[in-house]
Formats: C-alpha cells, sequence, structure tokens
C-alpha cells in the first residue's frame, strides 16, 4: 500500500471563539481540514459559518478578541496556531498568500501597482541579490513586470505604473494575484476572489488562478459561496456550517451523492449549481446564535428533519482519512432507523 503523501497543511480539532462584550462567539468548533500539495480545494457554506474566521487563523490575522482554545494547524512543521508574529509574518506573503475579496479596497490607493508588488517582493527579499542599489532595483521591477505578465494583464511594463482607479475590477483582481501569487507561495487562500466581478470576468479569474495553481504545484482553498464555481475548479470540497466541518469528499462525489443533511439542502436551493447561494433561497431556518451557551453538539440539528435524540449527543468526528467523510448520526446513504436506538434507550431511561 501507498503511504498517504504527508499533508502541506493540517488542520485538526480547531476550536476559536470571540470574546465580546455581548457574549462569547463560537466560531469555529473541531475544525479538521487537509490541503496537499497542488490540491485546490473549495470550502463552501452560508454567510457566517466561519470560512474567513478560518482563514485568518491560518494567517495569524484573526482580530485581537479571537482566541484559540483547542487544536493545531500544521503546515511543513510548523504550527500555525502557536507561531509568535514574526514567524507568522515571514510565512505571510511567501509561503502563505492571501486574495482577499474587493480588490480596490486590498490595494493601495496612492500607490502604482508595480511598486505595491515590488514592496511584497522586497519585504522577502526574493529578488536576485541581497541589498539595494539601482542593480537590485531594477531587479525587482524586471520580476514586478514578469508578474503583471504572469496574470496576463496587457503590456505590463506600462500598467506598472499604473493606480488602482486607472483600472477596471477584473484588472485590480489580477494585480491582487500577482501580488498574493509573486513569492510563488506553496498555499494560497482565495477568499470568495470573483465576488462583485461580472460572469465572463469571473471566468477568466478563477481560469488563471486554478491554471497558475496547476503549474505551481500550489495549494489552493478557494473560498466561495458559489456552489457552481466550486464544482468546476474544485477537486475536493469541504462544507461549513455554523462553525463546523460538516461534509468533505472528492467534488464529483459530493455532488453526485451528498451525505450531510445540509450539504444536501444547500445542494437543493442552487439547483443548477449557477446562482450565488447569497442570492437564493436560503435554507430554511437560520444559523444558531454562536453566543448562546446551549448550543447543541450538532449545530444544524434545529434545522434537520433526519435528527433524533442521538444527535444531541457528542457529534461523530469528520475522519480527515475517509474518502468521503460526515459528522452527522444520520448521513443521506444510511437509513434513518425506524426508532434510533438512542431514542429508544431515553425513553426507557426517561
Ligand atoms: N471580530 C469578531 N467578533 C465577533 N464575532 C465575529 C468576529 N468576526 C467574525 N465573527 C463571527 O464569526 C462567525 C463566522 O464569521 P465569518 O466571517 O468567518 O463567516 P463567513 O463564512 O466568512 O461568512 P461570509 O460568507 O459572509 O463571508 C460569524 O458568526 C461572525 O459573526
Ligand atoms: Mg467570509
Amino acid at each position: 500500500m501507498i503511504a498517504p503523501a504527508v499533508p502541506l497543511l493540517d488542520v485538526q480539532g480547531l476550536s476559536l471563539e470571540f470574546r465580546t462584550r455581548s457574549g462569547t462567539v463560537r466560531a469555529l468548533a473541531h475544525v479538521n481540514l487537509r490541503l496537499h500539495k497542488g490540491e485546490i480545494v473549495g470550502l463552501v457554506g452560508e454567510s457566517g459559518s466561519g470560512k474567513s474566521v478560518l482563514s485568518y487563523a491560518m494567517l495569524g490575522i484573526s482580530d485581537a478578541a479571537a482566541r484559540v482554545t483547542a487544536g493545531r494547524a500544521m503546515f511543513g512543521g510548523l504550527d500555525l496556531l502557536q507561531a509568535g508574529p514574526r514567524e507568522l509574518a515571514e510565512l505571510r506573503g511567501r509561503e502563505i498568500s492571501m486574495i482577499f475579496q474587493s480588490p480596490r479596497t486590498a490595494l493601495n490607493p496612492i500607490r502604482p501597482v508595480g511598486l505595491q508588488i515590488e514592496d511584497v517582493l522586497r519585504r522577502h527579499a526574493v529578488h536576485t541579490r541581497a541589498g539595494t542599489g539601482p542593480e537590485q532595483d531594477r531587479g525587482l521591477r524586471e520580476r514586478a513586470v514578469q508578474a503583471l505578465r504572469d496574470v496576463a494583464i496587457a503590456d505590463p511594463e506600462r500598467r506598472w505604473g499604473a493606480y488602482p482607479f486607472e483600472l477596471s475590477g477584473g484588472m485590480c483582481q489580477r494585480v491582487m494575484i500577482a501580488i498574493a501569487l509573486a513569492c510563488k507561495p506553496a498555499l494560497l487562500i482565495a477568499d470568495e476572489p470573483t465576488t462583485g466581478l461580472d460572469v465572463t470576468t469571473q471566468a477568466a479569474v478563477m481560469d488563471l488562478v486554478t491554471t497558475l495553481a496547476r503549474e505551481r504545484q500550489m495549494a489552493t482553498l478557494f473560498i466561495t459561496h458559489d456552489l457552481g464555481l466550486a464544482a468546476e475548479y474544485c477537486d475536493r470540497i469541504v462544507v461549513m456550517h455554523a462553525g463546523h466541518a460538516v461534509e468533505c469528499a472528492p467534488t464529483a462525489a459530493l455532488f453526485a451523492a451528498p451525505r450531510h443533511p445540509y450539504t444536501a439542502r444547500l445542494m437543493s436551493s442552487t439547483p443548477d449549481r449557477q446562482a450565488s447561494l447569497a442570492e437564493l433561497a436560503p435554507v430554511p431556518g437560520s444559523l444558531p446564535d454562536l453566543r448562546r451557551a446551549d448550543l447543541p453538539p450538532c449545530r444544524f440539528v434545529e434545522r434537520c428533519d433526519r435528527a433524533s435524540a442521538r444527535c444531541h449527543g457528542p457529534l461523530p468526528v469528520l475522519d480527515s482519512d475517509a474518502p468521503h467523510a460526515v459528522a452527522c448520526w444520520h448521513p443521506l446513504d444510511e437509513a434513518v432507523p425506524a426508532v434510533d436506538p438512542a431514542d429508544a434507550t431515553e425513553a426507557r431511561h426517561g
């Protein structure tokens, strides 16, 4: 048997909460997530399910109110959750990069885009020689122009000097991608990278990111509301609900036979896989208030028509080693017993 490759990123049992004036928000609970080199993994789920909070925790850019209460996130022998601010700053942009939503606000409006790429290169000293001087500056500039060329920006020498307001939304997003990929990171986190772009530009940006990811064998975590995009571009998909990773499977298997009742509902609320979850009829019921002291172990239980007494006990763990993992006592590929043994026990005892 061939031993499975060591994952590039291995998140196990991550729990994170925010201490706020109105209570403790249990934003992530026991999240398991793995990414291998070269893999494109989609992270999908309704608004508020914890997709961004999870990615910020990986990069060490969580809000000051955030506290990791359990778990680890191993990346090349380093636990990202235990790493100090300097170690994380070293990694960010070089080993792990992120593309944020709304490129216009993420870019500096008063600095030419070429210089913004050079800033990243300089910070991580990946130009030809260490030190400063006209020769090094020329090297940096060439690399910045090449980075613009890599993201298919026409006339990159001229565009090097452009300010963000002189570029279209799609072009700004390409610049963001160029900045994120300038140092050839091993892991890219793309949080809704195509929000606000028209459909044609959206496809072009997705094609670009995934082509570069494949060429460079870069692992990519692609966060999206859009099941259609996830289906088209991802090798595997992880479904999140209310701070839990509830299902994880290769894309084709997930769409052919979703196992978690929540995944099935998400799919039925986006029947043609084309529309965004944000724009469509939501899954009935709402996400539970994550500040509730009495949050049930399964956070979907109150929206689920397959729930039984057992679902109020400890939740099954999402098995990172299983090819199609689900954190549910009553997945769709198993018939719900007419009388759940746990219900029967409960009936006997109380
Ligand atoms: N700084 C914070 N303080 C308190 N709660 C927070 C904070 N940041 C996020 N949360 C809460 O954490 C939960 C997860 O938020 P997150 O932004 O990760 O959702 P998301 O899945 O990225 O949603 P969207 O699809 O809208 O981007 C939400 O309940 C949110 O209100
Ligand atoms: Mg988000």
